[in-house]
């Protein structure tokens, strides 16, 4: 099968686009093929997040299709859609509030984050709910060149805990029990501040505010410092693209190089979302020459 009704549109000069001519949801049996998996990967790497209209999904489609990019993670915390562990549910209302309505990169406390993730909608309030991502490459690459090479094989701290406290996470004794193994196998651990692209060799910013807790060359009052500089630089509105929600669209993520934010604007309403995370390779720092 042909790539040739494959159609990508920018959205953002810095981050996102639009794909169509493309079916990825229930009703394709088959798969996608390695054509397209081929078309989708580059254009991730251009574009960093791509959106699909009117692509509805079940559990095990949406993992199937997510296994076609690499291994999946199944989330220490996170629910789980029935049967399928490799797909989160992400169901919040009143009586569960989000807790994603922060800049961050998923799962960085794992040695080898992941590569990228998909997000399906599948239950929206009545408005708002919207996501925004924002590239790390834009924003590093608007920094300074003597801030660049400060910051250049710097190391940073991440930790699990910083974005699932057991205040949050642990309150029934069921969920205390998976989240004390969860911390047992995640402890704090170190990834580069400035984060080479595997495939692209593209530099980005790759500190997130959901987990990254310190930057160990640096004194705590200079790493407060540095962080809260990077942190706020990084969500500028120019590096970002923000998607309003339709039932049925799909999000497919590098989380490699972005951070995302889901805005929690829209409580006391329900919003349901499921997502696939597709495990990638340790983050690096390789100068360019
Ligand atoms: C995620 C996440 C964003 C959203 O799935 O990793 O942060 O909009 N979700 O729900
Ligand atoms: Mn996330």
């Amino acid at each position: 099968m042909s790539t040739s009704s494959l159609k990508i549109e920018a959205i953002g000069p810095a981050i996102g686009a639009l794909v169509s001519g493309l079916r990825l949801g229930d009703d394709i049996t088959e798969g996608i093929t390695d054509d397209q998996r081929e078309a989708l990967l580059a254009a991730l790497l251009k574009h960093h997040v791509l959106f699909f209209e009117n692509q509805p999904i079940e559990p095990a489609a949406q993992r199937d299709l997510a296994a076609r990019f690499g291994a999946l993670h199944i989330h220490p915390v996170y629910p789980q859609a029935p049967g399928v562990p490799e797909i989160i549910v992400l169901d919040t209302s009143h009586d569960n509030p989000p807790d994603n309505d922060n800049w961050h990169t998923d799962v960085t406390f794992l040695p080898e984050p992941a590569m990228g993730a998909i997000l399906s909608a599948r239950l929206l309030p009545p408005s708002g709910g919207d996501t925004l991502w924002a590239s790390g490459i834009a924003a590093f690459a608007a920094l300074s060149g003597r801030w660049q090479a400060m910051l250049a094989g710097l190391q940073a701290e991440h930790d699990f805990l910083k974005s699932f406290p057991a205040h949050r996470f642990a309150r029934t004794p069921a969920e205390r029990v998976s989240w004390e193994a969860a911390r047992l196998k995640h402890p704090p651990l170190l990834h580069p501040v400035v984060r080479t692209h595997p495939v692209s060799g593209q530099q980005g910013l790759f500190v997130n505010e959901g987990f990254t807790t310190r930057i160990v060359e640096l004194s705590a009052s200079e790493s407060d410092a540095v962080l809260r500089q990077l942190f706020a630089h990084a969500a500028k509105p120019e590096f970002t693209v923000r998607w309003r929600w339709k039932l049925g669209d799909l999000a497919f993520w590098d989380n490699r190089l972005t951070q995302h934010y889901a805005t929690a604007d829209y409580l006391p309403a329900r919003r349901v979302m499921h997502r696939a995370t597709i495990l990638g390779d340790a983050p690096f720092y390789r100068p360019s020459n």
